[in-house]
């Protein structure tokens, strides 16, 4: 049965999307079936993937408007070698579905788990990529998952807006997903040369009480060029300090101790 996991920090920037696209890819790559989910407005996981998401008639949009079902819009495994992951892509029109859904929707919070449990079967990993606000979307996705997973940059201002998401987590746990889980903080763009981001990840350590995975992602210019080539890192440069943070990040999440016993 597929883990569904939602990327989420209400921060932009911090690397939610980049740690979708790879840790998907990277879960993938050892021989887990993926599927990614692209709940930003923005389309950068689609884009990231190598899709031209404007060109892109049937999207995640349509399927939580009810017009198709999701399986229309996913498009199957585009890196044939030897990797399952595919793909629900998003575009602009998505922004639009913050009020339409509220307005007109029966049961707006609900939509993307229903759109996920028809498919959550034919997977082993689902890893939703969140837009960088707390509204609608964030909680379609929180309301799917299993677990939440935070990405959070290494930078002087880490903690601010963590007790928020934290609180929000909690709401949806009490009110719409009892279930819910917080799967792990992972840090991102460490930057060894400085003290910042060895002082960040302690500060972060010391005052946060949630799982941290041991695997901290590099700041790792490959990780910033692979988007532009709509490839994971795995496929761009298999061998550089990010994709091996990436690999990393997946064994710590297939091995994630909230799985044992499933
Ligand atoms: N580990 C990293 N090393 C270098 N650049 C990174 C890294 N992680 C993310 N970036 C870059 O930082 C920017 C923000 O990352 P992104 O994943 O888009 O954040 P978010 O989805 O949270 O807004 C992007 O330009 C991305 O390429
Ligand atoms: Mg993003």
């Amino acid at each position: 049965m597929g883990r569904i996991i939602a990327v989420a920090n209400q921060k932009g920037g911090v690397g939610k999307t980049t740690t979708s696209i790879n840790l998907a890819a990277c879960l993938a790559e050892k021989g887990k079936k993926v599927l990614a989910v692209d709940m930003d407005p923005q389309g950068n996981l689609t884009s990231g993937l190598g899709i031209d998401k404007n060109r892109l008639d049937k999207t995640i949009y349509q399927a939580m408007c009810d017009e198709i079902n999701l399986g229309e819009c996913i498009i199957t495994n585009p890196f044939e070698r030897k990797m399952d992951l595919s793909i629900a892509p998003a575009n602009r029109e998505l922004a639009g579905a913050e009020v339409e859904l509220m307005i007109d929707a029966e049961d707006p919070q609900h939509i993307l788990k229903k759109l996920l449990k028809g498919v959550k079967k034919q997977y082993d990993f689902i890893i939703i990529d969140c837009p960088p606000a707390l509204g609608l979307l964030t909680v379609n996705s929180m309301t799917a998952a299993d677990t939440v997973l935070v990405p959070i940059q290494c930078e002087f201002f880490a903690l601010d807006g963590l007790s928020q998401l934290i609180h929000t987590i909690n709401l949806i746990r009490k009110k719409l997903n009892r279930a819910l889980e917080i799967e792990g903080v992972v840090f991102t763009m460490y930057d060894a040369r400085t003290n910042l981001s060895q002082d960040v990840v302690n500060n972060v350590k010391n005052n946060l009480d949630q799982f941290i995975y041991k695997t901290v992602i590099p700041r790792n210019v490959r990780l910033a060029e692979a988007p532009s080539f709509g490839l994971p890192i795995n496929l761009y440069d298999s061998r550089s300090a990010g994709a091996e943070g990436y690999r990393k990040l997946a064994d710590e999440v297939i091995s994630n101790k909230l799985y044992a016993g499933l």
